[in-house]
């Protein structure tokens, strides 16, 4: 990650943090950007801008990172949340995302699902016209027969790869499954898309976040820009 990219990420996830409010419920997503809100959380509550404030983690990394920042982490119960943020690998003009390209899609998904306002925050390379434009969709997939699984997958027109970790080991969930990212051949439809491929036993989840973003905070070299659900 480039400087300036960090800077921009930064950026998205301080404003997203502004909209954060003493006694709030909130989902902490995960990847880089998501690291600088939960950093950016943490401060404040040490510095006294926001206080009881709890959270659900979407992962087992932002769990720790959110521990060390003194953030009080809770369980995701029917209650849901008052807000989420998170970042995304693609966020096309409907408020449409894929995300996981950091495994974490299944409780991603859970919490962005559960929460009463979804904010979305990155650097403005992720906005594209067409999702599929930059970005696999990453798919999890149960480890029991995943081949057979993966060949009923690719019948919908797209090759996948199994992702690794950096161990070049098969990248295991934090739910002990597997993600394979979904290469599309064609141009897709994101709903068509979502539908088949949530309709194949043996995928727990998939990367297609459709409806669930009410903003994307975009941070990029002329400053910020917000995408609202209409
Ligand atoms: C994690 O599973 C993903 O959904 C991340 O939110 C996404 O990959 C964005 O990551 P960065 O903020 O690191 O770009």
């Amino acid at each position: 990650m480039s400087d300036s990219q960090a800077r921009f990420k930064k950026q998205a996830a301080e404003a997203a943090l502004d909209q954060l409010i003493s006694g709030m419920t909130v989902g902490l997503g995960t990847g880089s950007t998501a690291a600088f809100v939960i950093t950016g959380l943490g401060e404040r509550l040490a510095d006294g801008r926001l206080s009881d404030i709890r959270a659900v983690a979407t992962s087992v990394a932002t769990e720790e990172l959110a521990r060390q920042s003194g953030i009080e982490l809770m369980e995701l119960t029917p209650a849901g949340l008052d807000i989420a943020i998170d970042g995304c690998d693609e966020v096309d003009p409907q408020l449409q995302l894929i995300k996981g390209l950091g495994g974490a899609l299944t409780r991603e998904k859970l919490v962005a699902l559960a929460a009463r306002r979804f904010v979305i925050v990155a650097d403005d390379s992720k906005s594209v016209d067409r999702l599929g434009s930059l970005a696999p969709v990453p798919v999890e997939v149960v480890g029991f027969g995943h081949e057979a699984t993966v060949a009923r997958l690719e019948l919908l027109g797209g090759e996948c790869r199994q992702r690794s970790g950096a161990d070049g080991r098969p990248l295991i969930s934090d739910n002990g499954n597997l993600i394979f990212d979904f290469f599309s051949r064609t141009a897709f439809s994101p709903l068509e898309l979502a539908g088949d491929l949530k309709a194949e036993t043996g995928v727990v989840e998939h990367g297609l976040f459709l409806g669930l973003a009410d903003e994307a905070i975009l941070a990029g070299p002329h400053g910020i820009t917000r995408q609202v659900h209409p």
